[in-house]
């Protein structure tokens, strides 16, 4: 996040000094565009200004490391690195509790605990994270131990599609990102049964978005999901993008094929905060000073998946 932080200081930097020189150029290109000799000297500027910019986008994207928007699901394997040690224990304090020992990423802690402080204040003190971070092993081992369950219930065609339904194979799961957590109430004694009963996920439900926190896998998109309904399971994905995903009634892959299909989606949430999503296939052969593409304003750059990005970037607050 330092080179991060460094590189837009970089991107500031250069575009204060080439603010004259762009602003000079569309003036004179707007006036002059039509005097061949003046033309040339103009384009050379604007090419290298655009070509500065460029790389400097193409390497800050490039050196941003934390994906928080991937997507992760039975035909998007994990392809990046995920360190075990950048993950957060989750204190078993007044305001956030967990069954055991749990670790999330730390974007998505901060999350939480914001979480969990609203919701208790509320009087909502039964929330309880019953599964967090998982490493490949940890999620190996829940696989197989489902599998071995389902084995001994059915015949092993049915057990593996019932253990396919709702735990997914190592290598397929966003508990290994640190980006997803199991919420149970200890009103249920923590298991998943009537949790659309319980008020405190009934407030759950209809305000983890002002979190960045999204139900992944909701009732009637099983089929594009892959995975059963799982009122349980809540994927950390930042701002503005939860938000967006839930006033639009989608599942997160429903906005990645929206993402992919429009390239660029600006949204205005509810605050008026007005944000641009850009999708970005191909990275070396995109122009995002043609595009506008502020990365100034970038408020999360990220994987989507083994060969795309997203850019979010903060436009203005509208009023
Ligand atoms: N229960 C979800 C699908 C997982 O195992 O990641
Ligand atoms: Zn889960």
């Amino acid at each position: 996040m330092k080179n991060f932080h460094l590189h837009l200081l970089i991107v500031y930097i250069l575009i204060s000094a080439t603010t004259f020189t762009i602003t000079e150029h569309q003036t004179l290109f707007s006036n002059l565009s039509e005097t061949e000799d003046v033309q040339p000297i103009i384009s050379q500027d604007y090419q290298s200004t655009a070509e500065s910019y460029n790389l400097l986008v193409f390497e800050t994207i490039q050196q941003d490391e934390f994906d928080e928007l991937l997507l992760v699901n039975t035909m998007n394997p994990i392809r990046v690195d995920i360190n075990s040690m950048d993950m957060l224990a989750i204190t078993s304090d007044m305001s956030i509790r967990s069954k055991s020992e749990e670790y999330v990423n730390p974007a998505c802690l901060n999350s939480l605990e914001q979480l969990f402080i609203d919701a208790k204040n509320l009087g909502y003190d039964d929330l309880i994270i019953n599964s967090a971070y998982r490493d490949y092993h940890s999620q190996e081992a829940l696989y197989n131990n489902r599998l071995a369950a389902n084995l001994k219930l059915y015949d092993y065609e049915t057990a593996l599609a019932h253990t396919d339904q709702y735990v997914a194979m190592a290598g397929y799961s966003e508990h290994q990102l640190g980006l997803a957590v199991d919420i149970s109430s200890t009103d249920l004694y923590r298991s998943y049964n009537r949790l659309e009963d319980i008020p405190s996920f009934q407030w759950l439900y209809e305000n983890c978005y002002k979190y960045g926190l999204l139900l992944r896998y909701p009732k009637g998109k099983e089929n594009i999901t892959s995975i059963a309904y799982e009122p349980w399971h809540f994927r950390y994905l930042g701002q503005p993008t939860a938000e967006y995903i839930y006033m639009q009634n989608l599942c997160y892959e429903e906005y990645v094929n929206r993402l992919k299909d429009e390239e660029i989606i600006t949204f205005i949430d509810e605050n008026n905060e007005s944000y641009t999503m850009y999708y970005i296939d191909h990275l070396d052969s995109y122009d995002f000073f043609e595009m506008g593409v502020n990365i100034n304003n970038a408020i999360n750059i990220s994987k989507l998946d083994s060969s795309s990005y997203v850019i979010v970037v903060w436009n203005h607050y509208t009023n």
